[in-house]
């Protein structure tokens, strides 16, 4: 299978820290370490003149926490002028009628955090007590200033089985998308937090209830691809529906905090530093071809006539368990 590389990318993941003012326990972002050399005001600038002269199309902000950063609304406000389609990840716990005012100016939808309907549970989830109260509230600023929604539950064995009443309190005019992402693996001590096969069959169930029963949601997504060989045959056409093939390397690629360019925000593979080359070099430097020819995945993979639907998956999801050593027992992974 081959799928030819466009000459940018369609959609940058542009994370502006890796600073957050939660401490959720499942947090990828952990994983890269924190750092105190972060992209300066200016080093961002050129970034987003460069992104804009090779002609990535969208940019969606993320972190760490991005509106932690004293030069958010600037950063937003220039992406903005360059004529980027633009969009944010919050917790949206810093989202107050002012920020929200600015948001509306530059974003026309925000991704918002939720891991539980409970308070307290979410609270706990993400480390920061009144983190529920304060999420909500940011959500009701950004709807008032008519900056749409989407929801993202991180889903783990704590609450897979409440996705449906997360998105029964959450459904409402303006909250047009709810996202389903499987936890993926940040720290080998939290392995018996992930979903395992019949935990995913049930995420499907809700999936398709969440559906038929809020129309608000205009959309209801599994971002997170999930390999068609994990679940038994008779889900695979659910999954099949479901999925969202992985457009790692050719339609997507990550900025982190510090200019090191990775193949996806799941990823840890170094493929440029936009402090010693520019975007333009990096992109079309070796070793993204891999991607293109579809060789990154498994041997199995490779072989397999669902490859091209299923796309063997999430590279991030394998890299996090290849690295506590877990090698799950279904086709994808035979020698
Ligand atoms: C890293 S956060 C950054 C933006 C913002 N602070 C937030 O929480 O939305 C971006 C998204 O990644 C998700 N996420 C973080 N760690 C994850 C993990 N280990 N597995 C799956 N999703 C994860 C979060 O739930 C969030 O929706
Ligand atoms: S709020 Fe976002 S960046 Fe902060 S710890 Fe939670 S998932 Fe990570
Ligand atoms: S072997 Fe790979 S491509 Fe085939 S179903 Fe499994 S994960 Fe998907």
């Amino acid at each position: 299978m081959i799928i030819q590389r466009p000459s940018a990318p369609f959609y940058i993941q542009f994370e502006l820290t890796s600073s957050c003012n939660q401490s959720c326990f499942f947090c990828y972002n952990e994983m890269g370490g924190r750092s105190n050399s972060e992209l300066s005001l200016n080093e961002i600038k050129s970034i987003l003149d460069q992104l804009h002269a090779i002609g990535v199309y969208s940019i969606n902000f993320n972190g760490g926490e991005p509106l932690i950063r004293k030069d958010f609304f600037e950063i937003a406000h220039y992406a903005h002028s360059l004529g980027f389609d633009l969009h944010l990840n919050s917790n949206a716990t810093l989202i107050g009628e002012n920020e929200a005012i600015e948001i509306a100016k530059y974003f026309p939808s925000v991704c918002v955090s939720v891991l539980s309907s409970n308070p307290e549970k979410h609270d706990k989830l993400t480390g920061y007590v009144g983190s529920y109260n304060r999420v909500s509230r940011g959500i009701d600023n950004l709807l008032k200033q008519n900056v749409k929604v989407e929801i993202n539950v991180c889903t783990f064995t704590d609450n897979y089985r409440e996705l449906y009443e997360i998105a029964k309190s959450f459904a409402s005019e303006g909250l047009h998308v709810f996202c389903v992402t499987r936890y993926i693996l940040n720290n080998p001590k939290e392995q018996s937090r992930l979903l395992g096969q019949q935990e995913t069959i049930e995420v499907l169930d809700s999936l398709e209830r969440i559906a038929n029963d809020f129309k608000t949601y205009k959309e209801v997504k599994l971002p997170g691809p999930v390999p068609y060989c994990e679940l038994s045959a008779e889900y695979v056409e659910k999954l099949r529906y479901w999925n969202t093939p992985c457009q790692v390397g050719y339609g997507v690629c990550r900025i982190s905090p510090i200019g090191v360019v990775t193949p996806c925000p799941l990823s840890d593979e170094v493929m440029g530093d936009l402090r010693e080359n520019s975007f333009e070099n990096i992109w079309n430097s070796d070793g993204w071809e891999k991607f293109s020819n579809c060789i990154h995945v498994t041997k199995a993979c490779i072989e397999c006539e669902e490859l091209n639907s299923c796309r063997g998956g999430c590279l991030g999801y394998d890299d996090a368990l290849k690295k506590a050593c877990l090698t799950p027992d279904t086709r994808k992974w035979r020698k």
